[in-house]
């Protein structure tokens, strides 16, 4: 089975993602031949405007992927705008596309109400995306729960390309992320980037700290008994063991635990749980010129997937001969 997904290279990752998602999508590298993952640069291009900040986020999310165990020998790693047909097949497909499909995303309404101009590409992104799966005729995608619908978006395209024309796209399956826990921010709230309550993975040391002093907890004592049904607590047994996790709730709930001390074993934790991911994304930081290679490697073997299918929807809607027939 064919593996996809893509990240949008918006912003710095925190350890909700790794736990919501980045650790889930490796995890399936080990179970299937063909995975795929890249950096969605097209599409952050509907909320970054900075060029120099396009870039730089996008090598980030590149040594993310790679820092948290990303074979490139296994799985295919490509930044999308490396794709540009992506865009041809987009066109194709929204000519397919209803209007009232596209006015039912939820995402589009909401990210108007975040601040987010509500230009064309931003409207017309789930098309982007259905070509960014259709493309490869993948069969499984991996996404969070936010993402399911335009997951129905690109299953109803395909259905309706396939209709118009001629059966070319496989529906995609989604493997939705549901049942995994929602990790905590530090002032309670669910963490995430637009929230600033994040603990960012790989940010400077001094940072992190700052982060987890951050938490919020309430006024009980030391001497107090605690509630473990807390942010602290749910961030804390991310990196504990069952039989730890027993000891520091029976801890907490008799009194005689502090706050500070369950913030300072946390850091100690988190840093140690991330160390050795730390450093190997310090150790790709060093060599851009191989992250680059990784990347051009993974474009050219996304090509070879991608261009016998593309030139199939081209076919059966009756388009001419593709440009690299004409440049051969
Ligand atoms: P953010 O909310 O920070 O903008 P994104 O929407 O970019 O994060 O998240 C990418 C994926 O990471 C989501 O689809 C979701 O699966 C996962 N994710 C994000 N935040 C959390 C969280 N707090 N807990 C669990 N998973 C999360
Ligand atoms: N839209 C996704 C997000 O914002 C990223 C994405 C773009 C994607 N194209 C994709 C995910 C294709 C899976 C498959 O998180």
């Amino acid at each position: 089975m064919r593996v996809l997904s893509g990240t949008q290279p918006s912003g710095e990752l925190h350890i909700g993602n790794y736990f919501g998602a980045l650790r889930q999508y490796l995890a399936l590298q080990e179970k299937h031949s063909e995975v795929l993952y890249f950096i969605a640069d097209y599409h952050s291009m509907t909320s970054v405007r900075d060029a120099k900040l396009r870039t730089k986020l996008c090598r980030g999310v590149a040594l993310d992927y790679l820092a948290c165990g990303l074979d490139p020998k296994r799985a295919i790693l490509y930044r999308q705008s490396d794709l540009p047909e992506v865009c041809e097949l987009a066109w194709i497909l929204s000519t397919v596309t209803p209007m009232g499909l596209l006015e039912r995303c939820v995402s589009y309404k909401d990210k108007i109400e975040q601040g987010i101009a509500a230009d064309h590409g931003l409207f017309a992104y789930p098309v982007l995306m259905a070509a960014d799966i259709l493309i490869f005729n993948a069969g499984l995608v991996p996404v969070g729960k936010d993402q399911k619908q335009h997951l129905e978006v690109t299953r109803d395209i395909a259905q309706r390309f396939n209709h118009a024309y001629d059966e070319v796209f496989v529906l995609p399956e989604p493997y939705i992320l549901d049942d995994v826990a929602i990790v905590p921010g530090t002032d309670g709230r669910k963490m995430s980037k637009s929230y600033a309550n994040t603990i960012p993975m790989f940010g400077a040391p001094g940072a992190i700290k700052k982060a987890v002093m951050e938490i919020v907890t309430d006024s009980t004592p030391v001497e107090g008994s605690k509630s473990t049904d807390t942010s602290l607590f749910q961030l804390w047994s991310l990196f504990a063991t069952a039989e730890e996790r027993r000891e520091m709730f029976a801890r907490a709930q008799a009194g005689g635990l502090g706050y500070g001390e369950v913030k300072k074993d946390l850091l100690a934790r988190l840093m140690d749980y991330f160390a050795s991911m730390r450093a190997r994304r310090e150790d790709w930081e060093k060599r851009p010129s191989d992250l680059e290679d990784v990347l051009r490697d993974g474009a050219k073997r996304a090509r070879a997937v991608a261009a016998p299918i593309l030139e199939k929807a081209r076919e059966a809607s009756g388009l001419g001969v593709s440009r690299e027939t004409i440049l051969r």
